[in-house]
């Protein structure tokens, strides 16, 4: 059984066909980073224009890559929500047209899913039961994840996700877009303690986060110091510390909380380097496991929209139908069971 696989929820157009023997067959990826990049955000009227520019080339690369016709093709996945919905749109349309004219079901996938689930796709892939630390642009969530389709939110931020602070904090440092990985960069040359800023929500029970108080730091800081490279990089590395601790800490909690042993974490931001070193030499003086994805897999892709495609057509319990659906603000607690 072979699914393709579409993601079109952000600004990054992938596509991925999935084999259920054999694995991945083929990853395309289209990034429109440099196109939101003069505008120091996502422009979503343009994010939809280019992706309907990008799918269909892409889709033609994908099956070449794999040496496929359209007529190997089991199932259609394509990301439903959540997103943005003219971005969505493009991909539903596009997933439910081909699974039409192909006559095979097309699946509404839920992004979070695809990240939650984007670890499956390495070697040593993480088994049930596992807390899941997803840090997107959109989202950052604590998931407890007992089983394929079994997933509660344990915690999630209240205002912006990680991923957003960091590129709003990116923003006022005058770096480009998306930030994340650029202020990571100049954090590398920040000097340790110059600057603290606070760990929000550490310091009462919950799971819930809350980052966009750090913007506000950031600004006052900036506002009080010099203009120099140092002082920007100090500031950055101040930022970077406090984001890390801050899911660190809470990552611990979730763990100690349901007793369980791996830790997975997936999205955007799971690609920082300061996490996944801090992350991992907690969980070795703890004595358990945590899971990554390769770079390429944390950000948004269509490989993990595929995989997720194949669990669920596995489950036979899709409900595939001709009508066109997206879910801009689909929430992981009203997905369908597997
Ligand atoms: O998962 P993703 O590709 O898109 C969403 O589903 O939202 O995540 C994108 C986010 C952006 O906010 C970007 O700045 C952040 O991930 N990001 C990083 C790093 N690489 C990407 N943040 C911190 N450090 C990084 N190395
Ligand atoms: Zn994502």
């Amino acid at each position: 059984m072979r699914v393709l696989g579409i993601e079109t929820s952000c600004d990054d157009t992938g596509i991925a066909i999935y084999d259920s023997v054999l694995g991945l067959l083929s990853n395309q990826l289209y990034s429109q980073a440099q196109l939101h990049s003069h505008y120091g955000g996502v422009v979503p009227e343009l994010a939809s224009r280019d992706h309907m520019r990008k799918i269909v080339p892409l889709i033609q690369a994908a099956l070449q890559e794999s040496g496929l016709k359209g007529n190997d093709i089991n199932a259609v996945a394509y990301t439903a929500g959540p997103g943005l919905i003219g971005s969505l749109l493009v991909g539903a349309c596009i997933g439910c047209s081909l699974a039409f004219s192909w006559n095979v079901p097309s699946i509404a996938i839920h992004h979070m899913e695809g990240h939650l689930l984007s670890p499956m796709l390495e070697d040593n892939p993480p088994v049930f039961p596992f807390i899941a630390l997803l840090v997107s642009g959109g989202h950052t969530q604590l998931i407890s994840a007992t089983d394929f389709g079994k997933y509660t939110v344990l915690g999630q931020s209240l205002d912006d996700s990680a991923g957003e602070a960091f590129d709003k904090t990116a923003k006022l440092l005058g770096l480009g877009y998306p930030g994340g990985p650029m202020l990571s960069d100049i954090a590398k040359c920040g000097v340790k303690n110059r600057f603290i800023f606070p760990r929000p929500m550490t310091n009462r029970p919950g799971l819930d986060f809350s980052f966009s108080g750090l913007k506000t730091c950031v600004a006052r800081t900036i506002g009080k110091n010099d203009n120099s490279r140092q002082t920007y990089a100090d500031i950055a590395r101040a930022f970077e510390d406090a984001v890390v601790d801050t899911l660190l800490i809470k990552c611990c909690r979730a763990l100690d909380q349901t007793g369980f042993k791996r830790l997975v974490i997936a999205g955007g931001v799971s690609a920082n380097q300061k996490l996944r070193s801090k992350i991992t030499k907690t969980m070795n003086q703890r004595g358990e496991q945590v899971f990554y994805v390769r770079p390429e897999f944390c950000t948004d892709n269509g490989a993990m929209i595929a995989y997720v495609g194949m669990i669920r057509l596995n489950s036979k319990r899709i409900s595939s139908n001709l009508s066109i659906t997206v879910y801009p603000k689909w929430l992981l607690s009203d997905l369908p069971p597997i």
